[in-house]
């Protein structure tokens, strides 16, 4: 029997012992391959690399027939719980009807979509493109603004992150992300809202938002004086969950308009119910000129969409073609997802439940030096780990990490130097569930060699 076919029988039965069927095999043999045969960069947490080989709601299982609540879901993306069984039945229901068509011509799941996402998008944003990752969302936004306004320079921010292609490289703005350096031209970077690590060496509400004011001299002296727009995420994510203040995006939004551009909001992250809010960008009283979505939207089939005005999308001409780009099974998932989420009412389980999280690690914030700040909106909120008066603290870190494993939690990191913990459990978790992810990271940071 070649290897493979192997590899798939052990991933089987080691899925049916986590059900309760007797297990098979210990290892899939999926971390050596992943080893041997992805590129190395393709790096994975842990030690010990972790194999999934299924989920359910909360939970994953690892080829061991282990169980682990899920507190990160594959990076913010499984946003209704593993195989949620409406978008399964959707998926395999388009899956049998069908797969693929482009987007040359129309198909029912696509603009049903498109339909339901127009009702649901703030303001007159009224227009979808869709695509398949974020860095695709990113990209086709920056086009848009660059090609309606005539302009070329677009405004990002420190500690940002906008995915792998060259573009969303130059436009990211933290160094470990940035191999190619800024392969394309046209992004300067402004000061980052990170009160925590005030850039201006300043404190809040004091400093009058100086972070969000820096645009206008970014404007003045980075650009002609005009720009195409500000390509901005709501929440900063992979640089640590940073939390503008409330004021922050009215300020940059007028600034940026008043010197021609577009205020792009980058909600790969923060949409789809993840803070609260339906959309992140709530918080702050302001309609975008242009969204992007990704991640959470189909429940982590791979998607990604361009949000704007019927004006604004007027201005990019044929010919633009995305092969994959609405895909019909992608899009009959993400519309499942959207239902799930408004039937459920799931933002605001994700406001009540992320301030239930957000007080556990507060509290835990209290009993452990090496937490230096808590932050975060609904079940988005962060961790920041510190030694020696703010020092960044990626050991501990990774410690947290195994110890969270250990107890059968899995969380994510992030941040500039990896010292935040990012955790961001599917919407539809439980007050039991917050509790036990709380435990866990309790008994995981009294562990540390200094607690
Ligand atoms: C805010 C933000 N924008 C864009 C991207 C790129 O998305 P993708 O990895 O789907 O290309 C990411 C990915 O993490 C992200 O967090």
């Amino acid at each position: 029997m070649p290897d493979h076919e192997t590899g798939k029988k052990s991933i089987r039965a080691s899925a049916a012992a986590a059900t309760g069927a007797p297990e098979v095999k210990a290892s899939s043999g999926a971390a050596e391959k992943h080893r041997r045969y992805l590129f190395p960069c393709a790096a994975t947490y842990y030690e010990q690399p972790l194999t999934l080989v299924r989920g359910e709601g909360m939970h994953v299982w690892d080829d061991a027939g282990r169980k682990y609540l899920d507190c990160f879901g594959g990076v913010l993306t499984v946003s209704v719980g593993h195989c949620h069984p409406e978008v399964t039945d959707a998926i395999v229901r388009q899956a049998q009807t069908l797969v693929h068509t482009s987007t040359l011509y129309a198909n029912p799941a696509l603009s049903d979509l498109a339909e339901a996402l127009a009702r649901v998008l703030p303001g007159d944003l009224d227009r979808v493109f869709l695509t398949n990752s974020g860095t695709e969302a990113d990209e086709t936004a920056v086009l848009l603004a660059r090609v309606h306004t005539g302009v070329q320079e677009i405004i990002v921010l420190r500690y940002g992150y906008s995915g792998r292609s060259m573009m969303a490289m130059a436009a990211s703005g933290q160094a470990p992300w940035k191999q190619a350096g800024n392969p394309v031209p046209g992004f300067v970077h402004a000061v980052a809202p990170y009160c925590y690590r005030c850039p201006l060496k300043l404190t809040y509400p004091s400093c009058e938002v100086a972070c969000a004011r820096d645009v206008e001299e970014v404007i003045q002296t980075a650009t002609s004086g005009r720009v195409a727009g500000i390509l901005a995420e709501v929440i900063i994510g992979s640089g640590g969950f940073l939390v503008p203040p409330k004021e922050y995006f009215q300020i940059v939004a007028d600034t940026v308009r008043r010197a021609g551009g577009l205020f792009i909001a980058d909600e790969v992250q923060t949409g789809w119910a993840r803070t609260g809010k339906m959309f992140g960008i709530e918080h702050y009283g302001v309609v975008p000129d242009v969204m992007t979505f990704a991640k959470g939207m189909a429940n982590g089939t791979p998607v990604g969409c361009t949000a704007t005005t019927g004006a604004i999308a007027a201005s990019l001409k044929p010919l633009s073609f995305s092969t994959f780009g609405g895909n019909p099974v992608t899009s009959a998932a993400a519309l499942a997802t959207l239902r799930v989420i408004q039937r459920q009412k799931l933002a605001d389980n994700a406001r009540a439940l992320g301030e239930r999280l957000h007080a556990g690690l507060r509290d835990l914030q209290r009993r452990y030096t090496v937490i230096g700040d808590v932050r975060g909106l609904g079940l988005m909120q962060g961790c920041e780990l510190v030694k020696d008066h703010k020092t960044p603290d990626p050991q501990s870190v990774g410690r947290i990490l195994e110890g969270t494993r250990r107890r059968g939690v899995l969380i994510g990191k992030g941040g500039l130097w990896g010292n935040v913990l990012r955790i961001a459990p599917p919407l539809t978790v439980t007050g039991a569930q917050i509790d036990e992810l709380v435990a866990a990271l309790d008994a995981s940071f009294a562990e540390l060699p200094e607690a």
